[in-house]
C-alpha cells in the first residue's frame, strides 16, 4: 500500500487530499479553514493573504486529515503541491516573509506592466514572452522595488505562493520552469530566463530561485515540517504546479485540442498548444505546461476572468449564509435570461480579458417589481458563464478550438444552472470529472516520485461522471441573453473593441 498527499493552496481555502496510489481513489480530503479566507485589501484593487496563514492552514488541514482518517505516514511515497499563481512572496536569508504576498488579483502593478509592454516593445514581448509583462509577478516584483526599497533590499529570494509551501516542507528555496513563465520571468524563444526583461526592470537574477522540474524530488520533509504537519520526516515532494496547469493536468489534458477549465474564486478556460502563440492585446495568456520539455514544448493557452466563485460567494454573504446548494436551486427558479437582469461579474481586479482594466461588478436593468432574490442568484451565474464566453471567443479568436471541455465536479460546476448555461452559451460539450486540484497534485506526486511509471499511469481511478451537450432550443435563448450582456459590457467600457488576430511565432 503507498499513498500520495496532494496540497492545494487556493485563495478561499487550502485543500489536501489523501490517495491510494494503486487505486487513484481519494480516500480522505480536508479543507481549512471552514469559512473563506480573507484576501487583505489595503488600497483600492490591491490584494494580499499571509504566505503563514497558508502555511498554518496546510497544517490544520493535514492534522485534521489524519485525525479523521489514520494513516500510517511512513507509506505516504510522495507529495504534490499546486497553488494559486503569479503571487509574490519575498523571503529574506533566513527564510523570513518581508511582507504580506501580493496576490494573483492584486491589480497594483498593471501600470508598470503596460509601461514594460509599450517600452521593450509590444512585439519583442509577445514573441519572447507570448504575454505583456502585466500584471504578472515580475511587474509586482518592480512595484516593490520602486515603492518599498527597504524591503526590497533585504529580499534574498522570491518564492510563488507553492514554491513558499514547498520552502516550509522542505527547507529550499526553488521553482520550476512553469512558475518562471508565469511570473513572465521566462523567454520561450530563448527557452531561458528572461534576462532582458529583467535588466529593463533593473531586477537581479540572483534574487531567482533555484529551478527543478515539476515532476521530480524536489526535496523531502524536514523533521521540523514532519513535526508540524504530523507526517514523516524524508517524505519526498515530488510535484509542484500552478493550480491551472494543475487542473488540466489532473483531468489529463496534456496533448495539443485538448481543454480543461475550472471555476473556484476564479474561472479559466485552459488549451494546450503546440505552437507559441500570443494574443496581440494579452487578453490570454500563455505559459509552460506540466509537461513540457525542451524538445516538445507545450503551453497552456488560459484565459482567466478574476470574478467567478468570487462572486458568488460575496452574494451568499449577502443573501445570508444559505448552502450553495440552495443557493444554486433558488437560481434555477428564474428563467433563462433572468428576465432582462444583468450581472456584469468584474469585481475582483483587473480582468485580463478586458485589457487589465480595473473595471467593478454591476447589476444592470433591475425592476423591483420584476426580480428576485433568484433572479440575481441567476443573473449572476449567467453572468459568469457570459463573461467566460467573453474569453472563450477571444480563445477561438487565438486559434484555439474550443469544442470540448474537462472540468473536476467542483464549485460552480456542482450547479446545474451554471453547467447549462455554459454548455449552451459555449456550444460546447462538458464532461465532468471525480476529482479536484488537491487529487491531481497528489497525482503529480506519483509521478514525480516514480510510483506511476508516465503520466498516462497516474489517470487510474479518474472517471467521467457526466457529459452534457449543448441543447438548440436553449442555445437559442442564452445567445439572446448573451447578447444583452455583452450590450451592457460594451457600454461601459472606453469604446468597442474589436477583435485582432493573433501572432504566431516560429521560433
Ligand atoms: C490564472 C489565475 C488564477 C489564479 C487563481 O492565470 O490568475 O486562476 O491562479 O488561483
Amino acid at each position: 500500500m503507498k499513498y500520495l498527499l496532494g496540497f492545494d493552496i487556493g485563495s478561499s481555502s487550502i485543500k489536501v487530499a489523501l490517495l491510494s496510489a494503486e487505486t487513484g481513489t481519494c480516500l480522505a480530503s480536508v479543507t481549512s479553514p471552514k469559512k473563506e479566507m480573507e484576501i487583505t485589501v489595503e488600497a483600492a484593487d490591491w490584494a494580499e493573504q499571509r504566505p503563514e496563514r497558508w502555511w498554518q492552514e496546510a497544517i490544520n488541514a493535514t492534522q485534521e486529515l489524519r485525525h479523521n482518517y489514520g494513516f500510517d505516514t511512513s507509506l505516504v511515497a510522495g507529495i504534490g503541491i499546486t497553488y494559486q499563481m503569479h503571487g509574490l512572496v519575498l523571503l529574506n536569508e533566513q527564510g523570513k516573509v518581508l511582507r504580506p504576498a501580493i496576490i494573483w488579483c492584486d491589480s497594483r502593478a498593471v501600470d508598470l506592466g503596460n509601461q514594460a509592454f509599450a517600452e521593450l516593445g509590444e512585439e519583442h514581448c509577445l514573441s519572447n514572452y507570448l504575454n505583456s509583462p502585466g500584471n504578472f509577478t515580475a511587474s509586482k516584483l518592480k512595484w516593490v522595488k520602486e515603492n518599498e526599497p527597504a524591503i526590497y533590499a533585504q529580499i534574498h529570494k522570491i518564492q510563488l505562493p507553492g514554491d513558499y509551501i514547498a520552502y516550509q516542507m522542505t527547507g529550499q528555496m526553488q521553482t520550476t520552469v512553469s512558475g518562471l513563465s508565469e511570473g513572465v520571468f521566462w523567454n520561450f524563444r530563448e527557452q531561458a530566463i528572461a534576462q532582458d526583461l529583467l535588466d529593463y526592470y533593473g531586477i537581479s537574477r540572483d534574487l531567482l530561485p533555484e529551478v527543478v522540474a515539476t515532476f521530480s524530488e524536489q526535496g523531502r520533509l524536514t523533521a521540523e515540517a514532519a513535526q508540524e504537519l504530523g507526517l514523516h520526516a524524508g517524505t519526498p515532494i515530488s510535484y509542484r504546479a500552478g493550480d491551472q496547469p494543475n487542473n488540466a493536468f489532473s483531468l489529463n489534458v496534456l496533448h495539443a485540442g485538448e481543454i480543461a477549465a475550472t471555476a473556484g474564486t476564479s474561472g479559466v478556460v485552459y488549451g494546450i498548444s503546440e505552437t507559441p502563440t500570443a494574443d496581440p492585446r494579452s487578453r490570454v495568456n500563455a505559459f509552460v505546461h506540466v509537461n513540457s520539455t525542451q524538445e516538445q514544448p507545450k503551453n497552456g493557452v488560459l484565459m482567466c476572468m478574476n470574478g467567478t466563485g468570487i462572486l458568488n460567494s460575496w452574494l451568499r454573504k449577502v443573501v445570508g449564509e444559505i448552502p450553495y446548494d440552495e443557493m444554486n436551486q433558488l437560481a434555477a427558479q428564474a428563467p433563462v435570461g433572468a428576465e432582462g437582469l444583468v450581472f456584469l461579474p468584474f469585481g475582483n481586479g483587473a480582468e485580463r480579458i478586458l485589457e487589465n482594466r480595473p473595471t467593478n461588478a454591476e447589476l444592470r436593468g433591475l425592476n423591483f417589481n420584476v426580480h428576485s432574490r433568484s433572479h440575481v442568484l441567476r443573473a449572476a451565474q449567467e453572468g459568469i458563464v457570459f463573461a467566460l464566453n467573453y474569453g472563450i471567443d477571444i480563445m477561438r479568436q487565438s486559434g484555439v478550438q474550443v469544442r470540448k471541455v474537462r472540468a473536476g465536479n467542483a464549485n460552480m460546476f456542482l450547479s446545474p444552472v451554471f453547467r447549462e448555461a455554459f454548455v449552451n452559451c459555449a456550444g460546447v460539450e462538458l464532461e465532468l470529472y471525480n476529482t479536484d486540484a488537491a487529487q491531481g497534485a497528489a497525482r503529480g506526486a506519483g509521478v514525480g516520485a516514480g510510483v506511476y511509471a508516465s503520466t498516462d499511469d497516474a489517470f487510474i481511478g479518474l472517471e467521467r461522471i457526466l457529459t452534457l451537450a449543448p441543447q438548440p432550443e436553449l442555445q437559442e435563448q442564452y445567445q439572446v441573453a448573451y447578447a444583452r450582456w455583452q450590450e451592457n459590457l460594451n457600454s461601459i467600457l472606453p469604446q468597442q473593441t474589436t477583435p485582432q488576430h493573433v501572432h504566431q511565432h516560429a521560433f
